[in-house]
């Protein structure tokens, strides 16, 4: 049996901080109290005009070779899951491999919004275990700020900017779920659901990038309902229950969200890593970054069972079985 095993984990965000305050502060008509009460969110981090999403995922993925003690020749596949890429083309990917000096393997985008990281998770693990490459950087790198309607503040103050990596490593073992590697994953999509959150440009259509249209109310009725099914196939798929699980680490996209998620899944609140509050929604860097949070706060420790789990535009949504 081959597992694609973490051994490495490195975040970034830009060092500029925006709280809800600087938002009101700003002309949005907006307060602190609105955005805590309905989001969990009280600041964010926004990147500069030369903060590039593949300038925050390159930082990212140095971060995570650093801790995973690897050099970037190590690495034979590249993974950048993102919807702000630096240009339409060439990827995020293939750039983030140029910075990092990268000559050999493969690099591509993959584009499932919010949802992006837990894709890429599943895709490098098919690559790593069907003997495709042997070492993945696996990256969600976002400037969302980018893509903002600052005049419309139902959406403005919800997002954030950053890139968090992982590197997975292609391992012989046992194929046990107490196995470290990725256990299990479970992907699903539902394209008519695409006026609820999209966003309005685009090569296609206007020609330009666009801003970004949603449907809040909708998008978290069918977050809170909708997560349960890849979950529990994904336990399903390892042999695992929820009383196993160590840490649940969600996409960050809202406290509420979060919460009555893991209410109805019977996952205790004290499990639940929690950045939405720091970070806002960095859509698919959410995830890596809350990751990497919680790893180097002492919270995720060898052997832990992870579970990350995301929804996002199209509707595309996703969970992964991680034994860390
Ligand atoms: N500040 C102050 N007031 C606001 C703001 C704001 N930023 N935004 C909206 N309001 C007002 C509205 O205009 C409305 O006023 P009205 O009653 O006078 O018309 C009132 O607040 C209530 O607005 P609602 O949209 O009904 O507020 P709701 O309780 O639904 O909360 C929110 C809105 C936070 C967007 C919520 O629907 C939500 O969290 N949805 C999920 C969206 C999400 O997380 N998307 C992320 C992308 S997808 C993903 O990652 C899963």
């Amino acid at each position: 049996h081959s597992r694609s095993v973490v051994v490495g984990c490195g975040a970034y965000l830009p060092e500029t901080v925006v709280t809800n305050t600087d938002l009101a502060e700003r002309g949005i008509e907006t307060s602190d109290e609105w955005i805590v009460q309905r989001t969990g969110i009280r600041q964010r981090h926004i990147a500069r005009a030369d903060e590039t999403t593949s300038v925050l995922g390159t930082r990212a993925a140095m971060a995570a070779l650093d801790d995973a003690g690897l050099s970037p020749a190590d690495i034979d596949l590249v993974i950048c899951a993102t919807s702000t890429p630096d240009h339409t083309f060439p990827s995020s990917a293939t750039q983030i491999q140029a910075a990092l000096g990268i000559e050999g393997g493969f690099a591509f985008d993959l584009q499932a919004v919010c949802a992006g990281f837990v894709y890429a998770v599943a895709t490098a693990d098919r690559f790593l275990t069907t003997g495709g490459a042997k070492r993945a950087l696996v990256i969600g790198a976002e400037t969302f700020s980018r893509l903002l309607d600052w005049e419309d503040r139902t959406t403005c103050v919800l997002f954030g900017d950053g890139a968090g990596a992982i590197v997975l490593e292609a391992r012989e073992g046992e194929g046990t779920s107490a196995d470290r590697g990725v256990l299990s994953s479970c992907l699903r999509s539902d394209g008519r659901h695409r006026t609820k959150l999209y966003v309005d440009g685009g090569p296609g259509s206007t020609g330009t990038t666009g801003k970004l249209r949603m449907e809040g109310r909708e998008v978290f009725r069918f977050a809170v309902g909708s997560v349960t099914d890849v979950i529990e196939d994904a336990f399903r798929a390892s042999g695992t229950t929820a009383d196993d699980l160590a840490w649940f680490v969600p996409h960050q996209a809202n406290r509420r969200i979060i919460e009555a998620s893991a209410d109805k899944l019977g996952i205790a609140r004290e499990k639940v890593v929690l950045t939405v509050d720091r970070h806002g929604n960095t859509s698919a860097a959410s995830i890596p970054l809350a990751l990497d949070a919680a790893r180097r706060d002492g919270r995720i420790r060898e052997g832990d069972l992870v579970m990350i789990e995301a929804i996002g535009g199209g509707f595309t949504w996703g969970a992964a079985l991680i034994r860390w």
